[in-house]
């Protein structure tokens, strides 16, 4: 069974995550999607709210599990028994990005691969800091996140 991960700090997870979840879903026997620590970001959405968020804008994904992690992203693969992990990239500021930690993550167990799958045209100005900034002056949701999570924000 091919299993993969895709982690991020989902802070909160988009449309745009979905789309890569959906392909990964396609690609992969089993996908996880993990909630994990970015030390780089400070966080808007508790842990269980993202976890939450993600767990409804993927409802129906039968082979999609979404969890929570803290520690290293290889330690994870390696205790889900996942060969690859996956990640959206947008431009070549993400692909910088993605292609140093999969060569960081390589560095300290080579025993999986990162894929990166470009984003859609039409998703690629979606980005978790879009939408918090939306919140924060408080302009709808709609079109960013799934309409479950948009309702779940809503009463939170
Ligand atoms: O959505 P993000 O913020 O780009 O996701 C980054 C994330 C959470 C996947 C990354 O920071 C991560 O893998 N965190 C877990 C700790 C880890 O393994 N760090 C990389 C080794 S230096």
């Amino acid at each position: 069974m091919k299993i993969c991960i895709v982690p991020g700090s989902f802070d909160p997870f988009t449309l745009g995550h979905l789309d890569v979840v959906k392909r990964a879903a396609d690609l992969f026997d089993k996908v996880y999607v993990a909630i994990m620590i970015n030390s780089q970001k400070k966080g808007m959405f508790d842990f269980a709210q993202r976890k939450r968020i993600a767990e409804l804008s993927c409802a129906g994904l039968e082979n999609v599990e979404v969890i929570t992690a803290d520690g290293l992203l290889v330690d994870l693969c390696r205790g889900l028994g996942a060969s690859a992990v996956v990640k959206g990239v947008r431009d070549a500021q993400d692909c910088t990005y993605e292609i140093n930690m999969a060569r960081m993550n390589g560095f300290i167990d080579g025993s999986f691969e990162t894929v990166l799958l470009p984003a859609k045209p039409e998703l690629s100005f979606l980005s978790s800091t879009f939408v918090r900034e939306l919140m924060k002056y408080e302009k709808p949701l709609d079109g960013a996140l799934h309409p479950d999570a948009v309702a779940y924000i809503s009463v939170i």
